[in-house]
């Protein structure tokens, strides 16, 4: 039934940004720079998007322990009331990457990584029947026609030279995306910030070659806002959201 109206409404849903910051540094953060400037060139090309901000400073986001991965291995209906509250943290952060249609994610270099805070996002989101699942092909992204801003800042280079093998934060960060579905990336980036001559002109040089996509070109089918799938149908994306992941859980394999 809800196929069927999805298909014959196609009203334009306002766009939905998700914004994940993940330095632990607040006033003098360059990877938070970054983000923001490429945030606002969007808003600029389109001032109707609407922002959610996912500050992993802010609501840090636990190491990984047993009981967590137990809670992701287990059924949702057999949950105890600890794994129940696990599992809605996780699913909660899980929304907000299925809600987006556009992601940005600021990624400073840090220890030739990314940032611990966003490790643990990964570690948190990553979950079969949510963010992937396995099939007869093998894993397969549930994340699709969304695209992916990396915003990424360094003291060093990564783009080339002999750095360039050192980078586990970009190839990374592109490989979990990748592995969640979102294939469509543009990575922007200011590096050399701590290197004298180069230092002083990277991040403005690096807001200035900020592209952003036409939203024509980042395909979205049949999804409506909470409102209108609401007004029109008395059944509200959330829910529908939940009822998908719900099915995908027990349909999973590990
Ligand atoms: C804890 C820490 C580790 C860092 N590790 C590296 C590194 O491995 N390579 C590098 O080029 N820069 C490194 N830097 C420099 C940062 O990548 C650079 O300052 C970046 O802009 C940090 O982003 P932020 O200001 O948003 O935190 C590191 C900085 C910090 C604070």
């Amino acid at each position: 039934m809800q196929i069927i109206l999805l298909k014959k409404f196609k009203i334009q849903k306002m766009k939905n940004i998700l914004h994940i910051i993940s330095s632990p540094r607040v006033e003098v953060s360059a990877s938070r720079k970054l983000g923001k400037a490429v945030i606002e060139k969007i808003q600029e090309k389109y001032p109707d998007v609407v922002v959610k901000e996912r500050d992993l400073s802010k609501d840090s986001i636990p190491i990984l322990e047993e009981v967590h991965i137990n809670t992701f291995f287990t059924p949702v209906e057999s949950h105890s009331q600890e794994q129940a509250a696990i599992n809605e943290y996780s699913t909660g952060l899980i929304s907000e990457l299925q809600e987006a249609d556009i992601i940005v994610v600021d990624s400073p270099m840090y220890n030739f990584s990314v940032p611990a805070s966003l490790r643990a996002y990964f570690d948190f989101t990553s979950r079969a029947g949510y963010t992937f699942k396995y099939d007869e092909n093998g894993p397969k992204g549930l994340l699709n026609n969304k695209k992916l801003y990396i915003a990424f800042t360094s003291g060093n280079i990564y783009s080339e030279g002999p750095y360039q093998v050192y980078d586990s934060n970009v190839p990374y960060v592109k490989n979990i995306f990748g592995f969640y579905g979102v294939t469509d990336v543009s990575v922007f980036r200011a590096e050399g910030l701590s290197i004298p001559g180069i230092q002083e002109t990277a991040m403005e040089k690096a807001i200035e070659a900020i592209i952003i996509d036409q939203f024509s070109d980042i395909t979205r089918k049949g999804r409506l806002t909470n409102l209108q799938s609401s007004f029109l149908i008395g059944f509200s994306q959330s829910r529908f959201d939940q009822l998908e992941m719900e099915k995908r859980a027990k349909a999973r394999s590990y």
